[in-house]
C-alpha cells in the first residue's frame, strides 16, 4: 500500500474573476521510504501541492490518502492528531515561534498532541543536528542554519512517516544546505521515512529516487536528465 496517494487534485484560486489553476488534476503515488523531489518555476503550484498533500490546505476537488486514510474525511481533531503523529513539515522560512526557545519550539508538536516527549530521542535528535548547546536560545539568537535545524528537529520529533519540505535550503548558504540535506537523508534512513521535497537546487533534486516537475499546475514525472 502506498504511504501517500492522491488522485485528480484540483485547486483553483481566483484573482478577481480570473481563475488560476494552481493545481490541475495532479496524481501521485508514493511508497514508504521513497524520496521524491519536486521542481518547477516560481508560481507553478509547488507549495500549494505540498500544503494540500500534507493537509495544511484543502483541495477544490480530489482526494489525498495517507497510510490508506482519506485525510479530508477526518474531522479537525482527528486530523490534527493524525498529522502530529505521522507528518512533519519544513518550510523555507523556518516558521519558528520567536518568543519560544529552540527546545520549546522543537517540543511544540508533542505538547499539542498531548504526548510526553522522549528525553532520549530529543537528546539524540539535537545531538545529530548539532544544536545540543543552543537549545535554550531564542530563534533570534541563532544563525539561519541553526534555526533551520531547529525547524528540522521540530518536524522530526514525533518520528513522522512522511516529511514534507518546501525549499528547505532556500535561505541557507551552500554549506548549511548540504549539512541539512544529509541530516534529512540520515533520519530518513534510520526511520524509513518518506521525504517529499520541493527544491530549486537541481543537484539536490537529482538525489531523489524520483523527480517530478510542476508546470502551471500540471505535475508530471521526469527523468534526472530532464532536470538539467
Ligand atoms: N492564497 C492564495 N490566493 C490566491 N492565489 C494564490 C494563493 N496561493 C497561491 N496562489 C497562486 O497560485 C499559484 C501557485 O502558487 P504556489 O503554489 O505558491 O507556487 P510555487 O510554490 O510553485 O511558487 C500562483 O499563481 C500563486 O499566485
Ligand atoms: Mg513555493
Amino acid at each position: 500500500m502506498p504511504i501517500l496517494q492522491c488522485s485528480d487534485l484540483i485547486k483553483t484560486y481566483f484573482q478577481g474573476d480570473t481563475p488560476i489553476n494552481a493545481i490541475n488534476r495532479a496524481f501521485i503515488k508514493v511508497m514508504r521510504g521513497e524520496f521524491i523531489s519536486i521542481i518547477g518555476q516560481s508560481g507553478s503550484g509547488k507549495s500549494t501541492l505540498l500544503h494540500i498533500l500534507s493537509g495544511l490546505d484543502r483541495p477544490g476537488a480530489g482526494k489525498v490518502y495517507i497510510d490508506g486514510k482519506d485525510i479530508f474525511a477526518m474531522n479537525d481533531r482527528e486530523f490534527s492528531k493524525f498529522r502530529n503523529k505521522n507528518l512533519g513539515f519544513i518550510f523555507q522560512s523556518f516558521n519558528l515561534l520567536p518568543t519560544l526557545t529552540a527546545k520549546e519550539n522543537i517540543l511544540m508538536p508533542q505538547l499539542i498532541a498531548g504526548q510526553t516527549p522522549s528525553k532520549q530521542y530529543f537528546d539524540e535528535l539535537v545531538e545529530m543536528l548539532g544544536i545540543a548547546d543552543r537549545i535554550h536560545h531564542l530563534p533570534s539568537e541563532l544563525s539561519g542554519g541553526q534555526q533551520q535545524r531547529v525547524a528540522v528537529a521540530r518536524a522530526l520529533i514525533n518520528k513522522p512517516k512522511i516529511v514534507f519540505a518546501d525549499e528547505p535550503t532556500g535561505n541557507l548558504d551552500a554549506k548549511s544546505a548540504e549539512e541539512l540535506v544529509s541530516l534529512l537523508l540520515k533520519s530518513r534512513e534510520l526511520y524509513n521515512q518518506t521525504l517529499i521535497m520541493v527544491t530549486h537546487d537541481s543537484n539536490l533534486a537529482a538525489k531523489a529516487d524520483r523527480v517530478m516537475r510542476m508546470t502551471n499546475g500540471i505535475l508530471e514525472p521526469i527523468t534526472k536528465e530532464q532536470i538539467f
